[in-house]
């Protein structure tokens, strides 16, 4: 993304204005000073601001690379997003207020939500379902999905959400690696017009997932998805709904049960299952939606992430609601069924905070500003980015045509790890550059190192965190070793390694970079190299593959696969097409390659490792560094030169 934002010389800033500053909830500066004098105390004093079951009696034992936050604590979480507002004149505000792709809408109070999250917990319950049990969910983007979570947290099961764009084979390996006793699906979901048939998918992930007992199936469909209901095992939802108890007494969670397992791509072939816990989780969330979105209760509040994602789980679900904000939540695409959906999901509602990804900004760019100047987005007064680099174009695009240049803009960086956002503007406070994440939020340590793990004030090096937090990652599911390996073991085992690039400027504001291992963020997705490479090698007429990011000007990047094919087997397109689709069946269709290059051979080192920087600089169009170490410099030569010819 470097490359793009070099496209731009940006030097503005922008100031809240006085208006802004005059509401917000942080407009003094010396927030940042006094937690970092004492983040412990700054901690505490959120976490006060939520509901006990029992207090705390230590706000962290630290035990590098393990961390307890709030020990002795206990909580529910689903009391600290429902039960209290329900207890309040928040009663009959709207929690959700959902629209479906076909135009159906539906809107749930906090009263409405905190029944219908009761009546699934006993739905669980009643198949058997008990604290500690995991309970996968593969659903659209519909209230069902947060009214699942939601239940899970209420009577202490851990919930597994499978992104409903996954892959049978996804899923079955998400069920299996957690072990799930439940699965949550639904007859399907609407995307561009056409139905993802998630029943369907389900059905054969099921084959090889023997931890599952049962299915419940929500109807979302209008009648017009067709499903098999496997007797004994697959139960309606809504039937189940009608016959269950609106009376569920939550279950006393201790601050560090585990609250939900989370599947992210990492480095190697297999997903890693990031695991939160209760209160730490809890805590970041609700302080960081507070303070990060200024969110107040009169606001009309947009995340446009899907569930499925962190960002659903942290900013349409948990954060949002432990505020007792009112949440819109859109299940379809952005040009359905016109260009201006989001716009005019925007004038119906009166959404006031916008949070949504750079690459839908600069598809939205690309559209042309017609479309949200069509609609009135008058009542918008904070803009969010998410998910990767935005470059100072897109920055101040957003600014312009969709924030009339009176929205404060705050680009938020974090990870599924970090479970809530690390690095942001506060938006009565801080003075914002496009392009820039600014500074971390307070009470959170964050440095810039070289790989030998000295400090850079100011320069270029890899993006560390330097103290535990709150909603940190307590490990990944079954793999402890992992967890330390992956993340805390690069310099010290006190620094977590982020995975990301960074630079730090004169005024101390940090810029992201990218991701610096082999993980790829395309469209604001995070896919592993590894696993697309596994998938085509997967393929019977593939030898060997290399799957590299190439820049690409709305989804940051592409994938660009090199393959070498097995003896026989002939270069063409329709392969070419074959395997695209082969991977988008494997993993889903977000994995599915930009480009397959078939190549010869593949570029390796002596030792025989596929050097993926020279890959890289080849489908980027750069002229080639260092080639020495190659075993057969002629390889990369030959591939450039074909690289070139064919695109
Ligand atoms: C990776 C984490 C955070 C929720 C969505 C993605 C990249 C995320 C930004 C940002 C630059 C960003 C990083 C990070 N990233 N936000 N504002 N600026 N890069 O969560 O799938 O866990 O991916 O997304 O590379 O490591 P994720």
């Amino acid at each position: 993304m470097s490359e793009l934002s070099a496209l731009l010389q940006e030097d503005r800033r922008f100031d809240p204005s006085a208006e802004f500053v005059k509401h917000a909830h942080v407009s003094d500066p010396g927030v940042y000073a006094a937690a970092a004098a004492d983040p412990e105390g700054f901690w505490a004093n959120f976490a006060r601001e939520l509901e006990w079951m029992q207090p705390w009696s230590k706000v962290l034992d630290w035990q590098p690379p393990h961390a307890q936050w709030f020990v002795g604590g206990k909580l529910n979480v689903a009391v600290n997003c429902l039960d209290r507002h329900v207890r309040t004149w928040r009663r009959n505000k709207a929690a959700f207020i959902w629209e479906g792709e076909p135009g159906d809408r539906r809107t749930l109070t906090y009263f409405d939500l905190h029944r219908q999250v009761c009546q699934f917990a006993n739905v669980l319950k009643g198949l058997g379902v008990t604290k500690g049990d995991r309970v996968a969910l593969y659903l659209p983007l519909i209230p069902e999905l947060a009214i699942a979570m939601l239940a899970c947290a209420r009577i202490g099961a851990v919930h597994s959400v499978v992104f409903g764009g996954f892959s049978a084979e996804s899923l079955r390996d998400r069920i299996n690696d957690a072990q799930a006793r439940v699965l949550v699906t639904a007859d399907g979901g609407y995307r561009r017009g056409s139905i993802i048939p998630l029943k369907q998918m389900a059905d054969e992930a099921l084959k090889e997932t023997p931890s599952i007992e049962h299915v419940v199936i929500v109807k979302r469909g209008h009648g017009d998805i067709p499903v098999h209901v496997t007797e004994g095992r697959d139960r309606w939802y809504h039937r189940l709904m009608d016959d269950a108890s609106a009376d569920c007494p939550p279950e006393e969670m201790d601050a560090e049960d585990m609250l939900y397992i989370l599947y992210t791509s990492g480095t190697t072939g297999k997903p890693k299952g990031i695991v939160h816990t209760t209160a730490g989780y809890l805590l970041g969330v609700y302080a960081t939606t507070k303070w990060v979105f200024d969110l107040k209760d009169d606001d009309v509040y947009w995340c446009t992430a899907d569930i499925g994602w962190v960002t659903g789980h942290s900013y349409v679900v948990y954060g949002p609601l432990a505020n007792g904000a009112t949440v819109v939540m859109y299940e379809g695409a952005p040009d359905w069924p016109r260009k201006d959906r989001f716009w005019e999901i925007i004038e119906r509602y009166g959404v006031t905070i916008f949070y949504t990804a750079p690459t839908a900004i600069r598809a939205f760019m690309r559209w042309g500003t017609d479309w949200p100047a069509g609609r009135n987005l008058s009542s918008l007064r904070l803009l969010g980015s998410v998910g990767e680099p935005i470059n100072p174009e897109a920055w101040i695009w957003y600014h312009q045509h969709i924030g009339h240049e009176r929205c404060p803009v705050v680009d938020t960086w974090w990870q599924t790890e970090t479970g809530s956002i690390l690095i942001s503007p506060l938006p009565g406070v801080t003075s914002t550059k496009p392009g820039s994440a600014t500074q971390p939020f307070p009470g959170i340590s964050v440095k810039v190192l070289t790989q030998r793990g000295e400090d850079v004030p100011v320069g270029g090096g890899l993006l560390a965190l330097t103290r535990p937090w709150p909603s940190m990652l307590r490990g990944i599911y079954g793999d402890p070793e992992r967890y330390v390996q992956q993340y805390w073991s690069r310099w010290s085992n006190g620094i977590y390694f982020t995975g990301d690039g960074a630079k730090i400027d004169e005024d101390g504001y940090y810029w992201l970079l990218g991701r610096v291992d082999d993980v790829l963020n395309v469209a604001g997705h995070r896919i592993g190299t590894m696993e697309v490479e596994s998938a085509l090698v997967d393929h019977p007429n593939v030898a060997e593959a290399a799957v590299v990011g190439r820049v690409h000007q709305i989804k940051g990047h592409a994938l660009c696969a090199f393959v070498t094919v097995k003896e026989g087997v002939g270069h063409s397109e329709s392969l070419a097409d074959e395997l695209k689709g082969h991977v988008a069946h494997k993993i889903g269709a977000i994995a599915r390659p930009d480009d397959i290059i078939f190549a010869a051979d593949l570029p390796k080192t002596r030792s025989g490792k596929i050097m993926r920087r020279l890959l890289r600089d080849i489908a980027d169009g750069k002229t080639l560094g260092d080639t020495t170490t190659l075993a057969d410099p002629s390889v990369v030569a030959r591939l450039k030169a074909q690289y070139e010819d064919e695109t």
